[in-house]
């Protein structure tokens, strides 16, 4: 029997893109820049505590040099934390004037989540809350307060907090991706933020932290302790920085999972759809907790398929090497159509999937709700051909044997990216049941979660000289076609990997 449909399910099937549907410009005036540039004093210039010589676009070389005995030995962990998850890793210069490509990927290049952190009391820093400015690589006080305590309260208390030396607050600003995306942006706003995060937690861990990160808070007094505008900016997840040593010391670190109501609307006179979508999975401190249960994937009409093929290799090979990965990653702007090896294509996949959920620490929302499928295109070993990807296995099942290449290519809006790439790997997830379960909050913690394996996907392919790039515009139910996936799963994000043209490789 069919429901009505919740504020969430309404928001997806509004912002799907049509084959032959309407085109919709972007709003050139409403543009908006992709820093906030809050005016301070007294900002911490973090330059002199990067790892390397020469940040390009650092105030250093025209400040006066920094007394680093007057600040905490937390700045300098702060510092390279925040430049190897968001920090700017790519200048290019073109007529318009300077473009700065960061650590994470961004639909568009457009950098729609700000980064804040709020120091813990012990942490020696003044409390309060400082702003990211990615452009010069400094903390910028906005306001000072004791902010810490209020903000656990806010994020259920969980444990993490009581741990924790400082917040990192992730808010995605609508503006900044939706001239350009329309109400759609909300979905790339968090593929985006989860690509932040799971650089985030890489980061963490080579400066001696875990992040707890939750997405589950209460929306309403969190914002308004952030003094946010609503119509402008919404947060989008809080991660706790918590001292290794506190995690091994054993101890559950998040709390329960947290469900929203199922909004039924209606949208109010005037509001986006993109608004809608972020109000009606706002949580209220009275929301129940979520139940917990798994679905079990496969479904059991695929226990038909043909047999499993194992992918065998498996890749553990980028802790150490993170830092120099993120740095010189790109995404790539066109494949040469050749092959890549199918050990490449397990290990990218064993990585993607495997690292981004083990541990005592929990980075995805909702894992057990998201499906991974892989369309073969040009892969060594490997018959062309659509296929379930199951990652406790590390297998893969055949559901459609054929060479999709045109048929990918015309669903990612025509991309020649997806038509040349050697492999497209697509997640999905069933929209209705995961509403059940987390309520509308399913939308965010779907496509958080979705972009943190695609970062992870990013790294291992550039660790492995593998070309790939995320690709967030696509017609959705032709996605559901090619795939013979029901309608009521809803394509996520796909990831593009294959042999990177020479001249496009790495830019
Ligand atoms: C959520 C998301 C969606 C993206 N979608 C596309 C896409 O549809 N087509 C494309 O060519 N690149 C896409 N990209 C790649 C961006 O264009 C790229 O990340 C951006 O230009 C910044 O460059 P960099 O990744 O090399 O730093 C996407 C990236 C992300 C994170």
């Amino acid at each position: 029997m069919s429901r009505e449909q919740s504020l969430a399910e309404i928001f997806h099937e509004g912002t799907k893109y049509r084959d032959g549907g309407a085109f919709h410009a972007p709003d050139l005036a409403a543009q908006a820049s992709p820093y906030k540039d809050f005016h301070s004093e007294q900002p911490i210039d973090l330059v002199p505590d990067l790892n390397f010589e020469n940040f390009p676009l650092g105030p250093s070389s025209h400040q006066q040099p920094r007394d680093s005995s007057l600040l905490p030995p937390i700045v300098g962990r702060l510092s390279r934390l925040l430049f190897y998850t968001c920090g700017a890793t790519g200048v290019r210069q073109s007529p318009e004037g300077v473009q700065l490509f960061r650590a994470a990927p961004s639909a568009g290049a457009l950098y729609p989540t700000e980064t804040y952190v709020v120091p813990g009391p012990g942490s020696g820093l003044e409390e309060g809350l400082y702003d990211y400015a990615v452009h010069r690589h400094q903390l910028v006080p906005v306001f000072e307060g004791e902010l810490f305590e209020e903000i656990r309260q806010h994020c259920f208390s969980t444990p993490a907090f009581a741990k924790a030396d400082a917040l990192l607050i992730l808010t995605g600003i609508y503006r900044r991706s939706s001239w350009r995306y329309h109400d759609r942006a909300y979905r790339r706003i968090l593929l985006d933020t989860g690509h932040v995060l799971g650089n985030l937690r890489l980061a963490a861990e080579s400066e001696g932290w875990r992040v707890a990160p939750t997405s589950a808070f209460e929306d309403g007094p969190l914002a308004q302790l952030l003094f946010l505008d609503p119509k402008e900016e919404g947060v989008l997840v809080v991660a706790p920085l918590v001292p290794e040593t506190e995690v091994d010391a054993g101890g559950a670190l998040l709390g329960p999972m947290r469900r929203s109501p199922i909004s039924r609307g209606p949208i109010s006179t005037g509001e986006s759809l993109l608004h809608a979508v972020h109000r009606g999975s706002e949580i209220d401190r009275d929301d129940p907790v979520h139940s917990t249960g798994t679905l079990p994937w496969p479904p059991a009409e695929e226990e038909e398929l043909r047999a499993p093929i194992p992918l065998g290799k498996t890749f553990d090979g980028l802790a150490g090497a993170f830092p120099e990965t993120v740095v010189s990653r790109r995404s790539t702007r066109a494949f040469t159509g050749g092959v890549i090896s199918r050990d490449a294509l397990a290990k990218i996949l064993d990585y993607g999937h495997r690292a981004a959920s083990p541990g005592p620490v929990r980075l995805l929302q909702a894992p057990e709700r998201i499906a991974t499928h892989l369309v073969v295109q040009r892969i060594t070993g490997l018959e062309p051909g659509v296929y379930r990807y199951l990652p406790d296995e590390h297998e893969i099942l055949m559901v459609r044997p054929g060479d999709f290449h045109r048929e990918m290519g015309h669903c990612a809006l025509g991309q020649d990216l997806a038509a040349n790439a050697a492999a497209v790997v697509v997640h999905t997830a069933d929209l209705a049941s995961a509403i059940d379960t987390y309520g509308d909050r399913a939308y965010r913690y779907l496509h958080l979660d979705a972009g943190v394996i695609g970062q992870y996907l990013n790294l291992a392919a550039a660790r492995l000289g593998v070309g790939v790039s995320g690709i967030g515009g696509f017609f959705d139910d032709e996605v559901n076609t090619l795939l013979n996936l029901p309608a009521t799963h809803a394509v996520l994000y796909l990831t593009v990997l294959g042999e990177p043209a020479p001249s496009h490789g790495a830019d």
